[in-house]
């Protein structure tokens, strides 16, 4: 299987490190340079199998090469997966981190890395002991721009408006309602900015001391996960884990459309189509969860104040997104479709679409 998923894969270099002490397997996947040094986030989590996490780790670098080519960012797409056993205690977690740090600083730039599932600041701090300076968004105290989730969050809420705007002629989001899928750091940051704008929002999480925290805050309902898929609702907003969207879940949906922060939400390219036949607006995950990677880089390299990071990521959700609307009305694609088109013309040198 690692022979024919790196053959079909379009990228460029597969780092693969067996650490021992450990037993996880840290795979870090470069899958363009094109813009620039290939950034993306460290997700850490235990798989079934080392196909699986290697199909994670690839499919996730593509996706973050197209998330900075659609608004013309200066980064390429890179991911890294750390597959760790089960039950890894934390004092190995630890030690396994600044291992993970030490390879990519060996890397010299080659591959940038933030948080991803699985990752917080706090756990960039450990890695940049070795990585710097590569590692982006530690905690503040660490001397970095803290977490990503809000901003990630604030241009999902963005794009929410934006779909709003597209579907009922006004961004307005007053008696809205909104199901959340996924109450991690952006899932939740986006609830409260969903509720202030006058959002009726529901949600649904897998973990126990999440529900009972967030159960009736602010008028939050509780869905259970066996029918996340089947309630009823203006924006179905996937913000756990990907793949999602499939030939099981889209018959199900009863929703307007989709706008999440998850990645790989589609869970092959024809279920882009699929939505579309089912008249459900789409709005594509690499386009509208930019926001974190955006602000962070911004923040820690270009000095931007946070006020100039939250305006930078919703203009450019607004801007990307309503171009990738219009581009799919014009040519009659899938708006999957026209977002890479958008990041393609942006790889081969134009500048101006
Ligand atoms: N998890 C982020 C994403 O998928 C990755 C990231 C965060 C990259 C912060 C850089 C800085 O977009």
């Amino acid at each position: 299987m690692v022979e024919s998923l790196i053959k079909d894969w379009d990228g460029e270099n597969v780092i693969f490190r067996h650490d021992k002490q450990s037993g996880a397997w840290i795979i870090i996947a470069i899958h363009s340079t094109r813009l620039g040094p290939a950034t993306g986030g460290t997700r850490m989590k235990s798989y079934r199998s080392l196909d699986e996490a290697l199909r994670d780790a690839l499919r996730l670098s593509a996706g973050m090469t197209y998330k900075f080519a659609v608004p013309d960012l200066p980064y390429g797409g890179g991911k890294a997966v750390i597959a760790v056993p089960p039950n890894l205690g934390s004092g190995d977690r630890k030690s396994l981190l600044r291992r993970y740090g030490a390879l990519v600083k060996q890397l010299g730039g080659l591959f940038s890395t933030g948080p991803d599932v699985g990752t917080s600041s706090e756990d960039m701090d450990i890695i940049a002991e070795t990585g710097a300076p590569y590692i982006f968004a530690r905690t503040s105290s660490g001397g970095g721009a803290g977490s990503p989730g809000p901003y990630t969050a604030l241009g999902v809420f963005e794009g929410i408006r934006v779909a709003c705007e597209k579907l009922f002629a006004e961004s307005g989001l007053n008696g809205r309602k909104i199901l959340i899928q996924g109450m991690g750091s952006v899932g939740e940051a986006l609830a409260e900015f969903l509720s202030e704008a006058g959002g009726e929002i529901s949600f649904s999480d897998i973990d126990e001391a999440a529900i009972a925290r967030l159960k009736g805050k602010r008028g939050y309902e509780f869905i259970p996960a066996s029918e996340v898929y089947s309630s009823e609702c203006d924006i179905f907003s996937p913000c756990a884990l990907g793949g999602i969207l499939n030939t099981e879940t889209i018959p199900q949906l009863k929703c307007r459309a989709v706008v999440g922060a998850a990645n790989n939400q589609l869970g092959e390219p024809g279920d882009a189509e699929s939505l579309r036949e089912r008249k459900i607006l789409y709005a594509p995950d690499f386009v509208t969860n930019i926001g974190g990677a955006m602000a962070i880089m911004g923040l820690e390299l270009d000095g931007w104040t946070n006020e100039k990071a939250r305006e930078n990521v919703r203009n450019a959700v607004r801007f990307a997104l309503g171009k990738v609307f219009d581009l799919s009305a014009m040519e009659d694609i899938t708006t999957d479709s026209a977002a890479r088109r958008i990041a393609e013309e942006h790889m081969a040198g134009n500048r101006d679409s």
